[in-house]
């Protein structure tokens, strides 16, 4: 197949696209240094024990003792939003993002080279909005993080019955009502991971997951008995993109459980974090009743 270098006109759809001028631009030089060489990042040791892994600790997650080094292939959480939901403390903005940062660093070190970590986030209120997607790239990146996409998930169609629009049919005061959420995605060290392993991705399903926006029901926070939780359905999708079959996939916020159960259904490992005992005992009897 030809390949095209970075011109004014893109590369056409039969052409694959050589895109080193653009890597090697002053906009890439200085932004992002660590980058390893697959060859480093096969020897560093990932350790093959899995006594801690399928257990739900009733922990805080800025410090997960109990995982080794380089050992989890997948993170997917969605944080605490520090909003008044019943596990919510009331936070300060900066001691929220100190919480953040401190588990973002605790899932670095945990995540083996190539490991992805992926987070579920809205934006938050209107006067004034608070771009939260934004603040968690600054707080992902500091932590060592190198982003390498970004997920609309896209809950609903629209017309959604919600009557929050601010001013009705004037330009006083019209506010926007929110069909989304982010999943920020983020890797450890390198944008392919360095060993090979099991995909159990369809075409299909490959073709629409590496598709920007995804389409997923939300979860009924009712239902599965805690105020936030986000579907398994979202989670699944998740860990057959970004992990192979058999990797260990972690969640430090995992509330009711809906990483693991994804986890499960689709042959990985896992280990779920959270500190209210309360949502530890829903995320067993879910898992257990998956089991
Ligand atoms: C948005 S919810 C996660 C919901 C989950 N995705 C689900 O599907 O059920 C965030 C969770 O973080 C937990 N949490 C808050 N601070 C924590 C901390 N320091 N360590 C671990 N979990 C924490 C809360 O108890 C809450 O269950």
């Amino acid at each position: 197949m030809a390949k095209t270098r970075t011109s004014s006109f893109g590369a056409g759809k039969r052409e694959s696209h050589d895109a080193s001028l653009f890597y090697d631009r002053n906009l890439y030089k200085h932004l992002f240094s660590k980058v390893e060489s697959p060859k480093k990042l096969l020897q560093i040791e990932v350790p093959q024990a899995r006594k801690w892994a399928n257990k739900i600790y009733c922990e805080s997650s800025e410090n997960m003792k109990s995982i080794p080094d380089n050992a989890i292939a997948l993170a997917f959480t969605s944080p605490p939003y520090n909003v008044g939901k019943d596990y919510d403390d009331d936070m300060g903005l900066q001691q929220y993002f100190d919480l953040l940062l401190n588990v973002a660093k605790e899932v670095y070190r945990v995540l083996r080279p190539g490991g992805r970590y992926v987070v579920n986030i809205a934006n938050l209120g209107r006067k004034p909005y608070i771009p939260m997607n934004s603040f968690l790239y600054q707080i992902h990146m500091q932590a060592g993080f190198l982003p390498m996409g970004e997920i609309i998930w896209q809950k609903a169609k629209g017309a959604n019955g919600s009557c929050a629009w601010g001013s009705w049919k004037s330009a006083k005061a019209p506010r926007l009502r929110d069909l989304h959420e982010y999943l920020l995605v983020f890797t450890k060290l390198a944008y392919a991971r360095p060993d090979r392993g099991e995909s159990d991705i369809s075409r299909d399903e490959f073709m629409e997951s590496t598709l920007s926006v995804w389409n997923v029901p939300p979860e009924s926070a009712k239902r599965v008995g805690h105020p936030a939780p986000f579907p398994v359905e979202l989670a699944e999708r998740v860990i057959r993109l970004y992990s192979y079959v058999n990797d260990i996939i972690l969640d430090p916020f995992v509330g009711s459980g809906s990483t693991c159960i994804a986890a499960l259904k689709n042959k990985r490992d896992y280990v779920g974090y959270d500190i209210s005992k309360k949502y530890c005992a829903i995320a067993r009897k879910r898992i257990n009743q998956f089991l």
